[in-house]
């Protein structure tokens, strides 16, 4: 695998800071050296930076739309180089509004995705739908073509343009879903497996569907959208929104590990971590392993153990 690193140190689309930590955490924990030690190529191309933007009022419900929508722009632009240089894109976040640019600017460099979102939370208000203004909790309704007539303009939002389709939409997690959020997943028919088809199917069965429905059409680049809360808190303590009753370590990597086997991995986003929400360093640290061993999944690294194709006995 060849692989190409942008850290996104960006907290705007939610009210609480600390989410910015995230990429040189994850990095501290030693990201690159792993996954160069498990026979990646691996570029970093190092943090963004993004402007200050001044009097960035709510429109309407939402927070922050100015800083959010110019943060993305830039992103998107640095995941669409990352792409044409040829590698498979990992973007650190920083917050969820982040999959607005990872998405576009990879979508930019393929005819289509499929976008396999794991998650506690569905992320597809739109901003006349959000409960909360927070831009993190909306980043699937900008997306998706048929959302485009309910979203309303918004500044430094003029450049996005929807680019996936509901039918190549999976959700893995839910457990946490608004109304108005349920209402437009059943009205557009998207693919969900909440935690209680988790609990029905098993994640291996649910791996299995979940192949078996974005190979049902051609063959799209996946774009992995990876919020550490999809993780039950007592893996995954500190981030923003935590919910009880989420995925165990286990199903987490298996879903690396299974879409890893699928060939069609050409970005990951991992998202959310944020420091300032755990309560102790233990907190912290198996929020931050537990997201270094979930990207080091989706580049092969198997449990069974790996060895390279030229290694010779000694
Ligand atoms: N549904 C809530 C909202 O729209 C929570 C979203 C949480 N999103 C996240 N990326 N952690 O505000
Ligand atoms: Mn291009
Ligand atoms: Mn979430
Ligand atoms: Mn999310």
């Amino acid at each position: 695998h060849s692989v190409g690193i942008i850290g996104a140190p960006f907290s705007k689309g939610q009210p609480r800071d600390g989410v910015e930590k995230g990429p040189d955490l994850i990095r501290a924990a030693g990201l690159v050296e792993k996954l160069k030690a498990q026979g990646c190529a691996v570029k970093d191309y190092g943090n963004l930076t993004f402007e200050e933007v001044a009097n960035d009022e709510p429109v309407g419900r939402v927070k922050r739309p100015r800083a959010v929508g110019s943060a993305n722009k830039r992103l998107s632009a640095a995941v669409h180089a990352v792409k044409s240089d040829g590698h498979t894109c990992v973007m650190l976040g920083g917050d969820h509004s982040l999959a607005i640019g990872s998405i576009l600017g990879h979508a930019a460099s393929k005819a289509e995705l499929s976008v396999v979102w794991v998650d506690a939370h569905a992320d597809i208000n739109t901003p006349l739908t959000s409960p909360t203004g927070n831009i993190h909790g909306q980043p699937m309704s900008y997306l998706i073509h048929e959302l485009q007539s309910k979203i309303p303009v918004l500044p430094n939002f003029s450049w996005i343009k929807p680019c996936v389709s509901a039918k190549d939409i999976v959700y893995i997690g839910l457990r946490d879903v608004d109304p108005e959020e349920h209402y437009i997943l059943k009205s557009l028919g998207i693919k969900a497996f909440s935690m209680s088809e988790v609990d029905r199917l098993g994640i291996a069965k649910v791996m299995e569907q979940t192949g078996d429905y974005i190979f049902s059409k051609v063959k799209k680049p996946i774009h992995l959208s990876y919020d550490i809360d999809a993780l039950d808190p007592s893996i995954t303590p500190a981030t923003g929104t935590p919910v009880v009753g989420g995925l165990t370590y286990r199903e987490g990597i298996y879903i690396t590990e299974t879409i890893c086997q699928t060939g069609l991995l050409s970005a990951v986003d991992l998202v959310e971590v944020n420091p300032k929400r755990g309560r102790t360093e233990d907190e912290i640290s198996s929020t931050v392993s537990a997201a270094v061993d979930l990207i080091q999944g989706c580049f092969g690294k198997l449990r069974e153990g790996n060895h390279s194709s030229d290694y010779k006995m000694p």
